[in-house]
């Protein structure tokens, strides 16, 4: 963008997520740490050069005293964020409720929670509203903070009701809305009871974006089947105002990971684990402990590998770094006893006195330390029952231009559509055939995995995430222009 005077400009983002890309801990009563979280979204707005972009978001924890509040929101806004203050009830039913219970699962197929169906859906009704009431407090805030000409982009299924509560209080807002998530078939979104007001307040936006063509066309039917509105090659078209609709798959910083394999400390990370699994193929799993990852599937699929290959035992080994998160979400407290058990037969029938099949962690590994191990393995295995995109199967990639070891990749992860033609793609559901798709990794020729990690790595260096960001703020730019010039006509 240029100036009056050609000189370019730099816009003002607003970048309004669930949660900020920091996290927050008490020290005193007036003074707070702050931690970067580098995820997807921080380290490609990072690399945007065109924007100035401020972060508004839940800083993850409670704050019910004014002072408290007061000395957070100072120290935030050096990080050029604002904090939303949830507090306790509406968390419980906002975030672990309606989003984490309800929303979650159903965006991945997954229905709602089975023992308290009943349960849930007799809460259905109090948790929407709290999502309502949560979606207008961070509107009330990007209010607070919007100065003409802002553009405003939100993130996620916390946040479907927010394009209509930006455009209530301001027509003029230039908003974007994308979804991190899968959208699932019109057939499953049309169970939710609020399946309407969600779609409608979704459309309030100007552009709206989703990591794949599929979930584009989902949401396109669900707006043509379920609230009888005209789906174009453009989007969704309602008494002629336009919504456009598209598909901007995410990438990452590929630079930051290829760059840290440099470091003297990865380095010698890199050689310590070489040491440490000498001998032995090295197979990895990195997922937040969600039961959208599989990470029981793939337990037992590899269960399976070795029963069936008495050959690798002792000679492969699987390291699986599982993240907590949602914990206070009943479902995900589950899935840990689930986990923790299957672990625990797989190393008590395979294991030995002097090695173990599996290393389960129960927690995140900093950057450094995460990309030495991308370094050092050998397959990645990623068989999410479901997944928007997936983006440590990228980063795997990234980090294996020396190695070039084979990605196992679920079909239902977004990933698949870009990085299907160099890995092995499987049916998650399918133990058996994840296991033989194991055994074809451990098998496969040097010839072969060069050519399929070429294939790969060059995707994951040109599909970056700067670009994502770019192409959809622009877009949206666009959208807004053309919109306004056709109400001129
Ligand atoms: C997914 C969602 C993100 C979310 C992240 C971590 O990737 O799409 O919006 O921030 O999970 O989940 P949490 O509930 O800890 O924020």
């Amino acid at each position: 963008w240029e100036g009056l005077d050609g000189k370019p400009v730099r816009q003002r983002l607003l970048v309004v997520a669930n949660r900020l890309p920091v996290s927050a801990h008490r020290l005193k009563e007036d003074s707070w740490a702050l931690e970067i979280s580098a995820g997807g979204l921080v380290s490609a707005l990072l690399g945007v050069k065109e924007f100035e972009a401020r972060w508004i978001g839940w800083a993850g924890v409670n704050v019910p005293d004014e002072a408290g509040k007061k000395a957070l929101t100072k120290a935030l806004a050096e990080k050029r964020c604002i904090p939303v203050f949830l507090d306790e009830e509406i968390v419980h039913q906002y975030y672990n409720g309606y989003c984490n219970n309800i929303l979650w699962p159903l965006f991945h197929y997954l229905g709602l929670p089975q023992e308290d169906r009943l349960a849930t859906t007799r809460s259905f009704q109090s948790q929407f509203a709290a999502y309502k009431k949560a979606n207008k407090m961070f509107a009330d805030v990007v209010h607070e903070h919007y100065e003409e000409g802002d553009v405003i982009w939100c993130h996620d299924y916390h946040l479907m009701f927010l394009p209509k509560c930006l455009k209530e209080q301001n027509r003029n807002m230039k908003v974007g809305w994308f979804l991190h998530t899968p959208f699932p078939s019109s057939e499953i979104h049309r169970t939710l009871p609020s399946r309407s007001e969600l779609l409608r307040a979704v459309l309030d936006a100007d552009l709206v974006g989703f990591h794949t063509y599929d979930y584009a066309r989902h949401f396109v039917s669900a707006c043509t089947r379920i609230l009888g509105l005209e789906g174009t090659p453009e989007g969704v078209e309602d008494q002629g105002r336009l919504t456009r609709v598209a598909a901007f798959p995410i990438g990452i910083d590929s630079e930051r990971f290829i760059r840290a394999l440099e470091l003297p400390q990865v380095q010698a990370d890199i050689k310590g684990l070489k040491e440490r699994f000498s001998g032995r193929k090295v197979m990895l799993g990195v997922d937040r402990l969600d039961m959208i990852k599989g990470i029981p599937q793939k337990l037992l699929a590899f269960e399976k590998f070795l029963e069936e290959n008495a050959h690798w035992h002792e000679k492969v080994v699987l390291l699986q770094i599982a993240v907590p998160t949602r914990t206070d979400v009943p479902e995900y407290q589950k899935l840990t006893s689930q986990v923790h058990e299957i672990v625990g037969r797989i190393n008590g029938r395979f294991g030995t006195i002097s090695a173990v099949p599996i290393h389960h962690l129960d927690r995140s590994l900093d950057f450094h330390a995460l990309c030495a191990l991308y370094a050092v393995t050998d397959i990645a295995l990623v068989t999410s029952l479901r997944d928007g995109m997936n983006l440590v199967s990228y980063e795997f990639v990234a980090c294996q231009d020396s190695k070039k070891g084979v990605l196992i990749l679920s079909e239902f992860a977004g990933a698949a559509q870009s990085l299907g033609a160099g890995a092995i793609l499987v049916n998650p559901w399918n133990i058996t055939e994840v296991a033989a798709a194991i055994g074809q990794a451990l098998d496969m020729s040097p010839e072969e995995r060069e050519k399929r990690h070429r294939h790969n790595f060059s995707h994951v260096t040109t599909h970056t995430a700067q670009e994502w960001a770019e192409t959809f703020v622009s877009e949206l730019n666009d959208t807004v222009i053309e919109a306004q010039q056709r109400i001129r006509k």
